[in-house]
C-alpha cells in the first residue's frame, strides 16, 4: 500500500478516456486546435471571467513560468520556507527569473499568516541594494496539507496590494482545498486577490495536465513567449486539453478531490484514536501529518506500507517531536481505495497493541 503521494497512482478512466477520443485525426498543433479552444474558454467559465491560460506538462513548469511573468530578475519573491518552489524544483523559478531570488518565511503547517508577511514586508530595507519584493506564492493546500481560507487569502491578497506584489497561488492540488471550502474557484482566487494560478490537475486524475491561468492580463502579455523558450508549448496540445475536458466533464475533478479528502479524515480519524500517536494539525485536505513512534515507523516499513517522514521545521511552537518519534506524511489520492485505509489502521492498531504488550 502506498500513501507517499497522490501522483503515485495513473490517469483516472474519464481522463484517459477523453484523451483516446481526442486522439482521432487530424487538428492544428501548438493550442490552435478546437479542443484546446474550447478548455480555455471552459476555463474562463469555471472562473467567471476572462482568463488567459497556458498549458504546461508539469507543476514545476507551470510554477516557474507563472513567477518569470511576475517577477523581474532583480526581484524577490516571498513564499513559505517550506514552499514546493523553494525545496522541490531544483531552482526552476529562479532560473526562470533570471536571477530574482526566493524568500522562504516560517509559518505552522507550511501556511503563511498575512500579518507575517506584512511585518517581513515592512521590514526589508528600501534601497538600491535591496532586491525589491515583487510577488508573493502560496501553496493552496499547502505543503503541510492545510487550507487556506477565504479570509486568510483575502488578507493576503490585501497585503500583496498594500506593498505591490503580485500574489501567485500554486495549486498543484486546488481541487482539493476547493471541495474543503466548499466555495467556487473565483472565490479561492481572483476575489480574494489572486493574480495567477497554476492549475494542477495531474495529482487528482490527470496524466500529465496543469495550467497557467492568469487573472492579471499584464502577467500573461510574454507568457507565450515564456513557455515557448522553455519547452511548454507543446504541440500536440490537444492531448493536454483533452485530459481538462475529461476532468471538468460531470463535476469529475470535484468527485475524486472529496474521495481523497475523505479517505485522509478517515485515515487520520483512525490513527489519532491510537494511543502513542497525534496529528501535528488538523488534516483539512487529502493529507495527514501524524507524529508516531519511531517503532510503530518501523513496523509499518517492515510490513511494505509507503509514506515519507517529514521536516519538522512548521511544527507549532507547543509541539515538540520526541527522541523516538518521527513525523509523517500519508496521502490519499482519487484512486485510493477505503479498504487500503482500513488495512493501514489495522496494521497500525495491532502493531500499537503488540509493542504495548512487549
Ligand atoms: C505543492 C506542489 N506544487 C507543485 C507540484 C508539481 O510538481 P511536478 O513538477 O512534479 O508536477 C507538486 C508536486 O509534488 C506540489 O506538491
Amino acid at each position: 500500500m502506498n500513501f507517499a503521494s497522490d501522483n503515485i497512482v495513473g490517469a483516472s478512466g474519464p481522463v484517459l478516456q477523453a484523451i483516446v477520443e481526442a486522439n482521432a485525426g487530424a487538428m492544428a498543433a501548438y493550442g490552435n486546435d478546437e479542443i484546446s479552444v474550447r478548455v480555455r474558454a471552459r476555463f474562463a467559465e469555471l472562473f467567471e471571467r476572462e482568463v488567459f491560460v497556458f498549458f504546461a506538462a508539469t507543476g514545476t513548469a507551470a510554477n516557474a513560468l507563472a513567477l518569470s511573468s511576475a517577477v523581474p530578475p532583480y526581484g524577490l519573491c516571498v513564499c513559505h520556507r517550506e514552499a514546493h518552489i523553494i525545496d522541490d524544483e531544483c531552482g526552476a523559478p529562479e532560473f526562470f527569473m533570471h536571477g530574482a531570488k526566493l524568500a522562504g518565511l516560517p509559518g505552522v503547517g507550511a501556511k503563511l499568516r498575512a500579518e507575517d508577511v506584512d511585518a517581513y514586508l515592512k521590514g526589508l530595507p528600501k534601497a538600491v541594494k535591496q532586491m525589491p519584493p515583487k510577488a508573493l506564492s502560496i501553496s493552496q493546500v499547502s505543503e503541510g496539507g492545510l487550507v487556506y481560507g477565504l479570509d486568510e487569502l483575502a488578507a493576503l491578497g490585501r497585503v500583496c496590494r498594500a506593498h505591490g506584489l503580485s500574489f501567485h497561488m500554486d495549486g498543484a492540488r486546488f481541487a482539493n482545498a476547493l471541495v474543503a471550502l466548499g466555495c467556487t474557484p473565483a472565490e479561492m482566487t481572483w476575489k480574494q486577490g489572486v493574480d495567477i494560478l497554476s492549475f494542477g490537475a495531474t495529482k487528482n486524475g490527470g496524466l500529465m495536465a496543469e495550467a497557467i491561468v492568469v487573472f492579471k492580463p499584464e502577467l500573461a502579455e510574454a507568457l507565450d513567449y515564456r513557455a515557448k523558450r522553455a519547452g511548454q508549448i507543446i504541440s500536440k496540445s490537444r492531448l493536454i486539453a483533452a485530459q481538462f475536458e475529461g476532468y471538468f466533464a460531470a463535476d469529475h475533478w470535484l468527485d475524486n478531490a472529496r474521495h481523497a479528502n475523505r479517505m485522509a479524515a478517515l485515515l487520520s480519524e483512525g490513527l489519532a484514536r491510537l494511543p502513542g500517536v497525534r496529528l501535528a494539525w488538523p488534516t483539512e485536505a487529502n493529507e495527514v501529518f501524524p507524529i508516531i513512534p519511531q517503532a510503530l515507523d518501523r513496523a509499518l516499513k517492515a510490513a511494505g506500507l509507503h509514506y515519507h517522514s517529514w521536516t519538522e521545521l512548521s511544527l507549532p511552537e507547543t509541539e515538540t517531536i520526541g527522541k523516538d518519534e518521527v513525523l509523517i506524511r500519508l496521502v490519499a489520492s482519487w484512486a485510493t481505495g477505503e479498504d487500503e485505509v482500513r488495512r493501514f489502521l489495522e496494521i497500525a492498531s495491532s502493531e500499537v497493541s503488540r509493542q504495548a504488550a512487549e
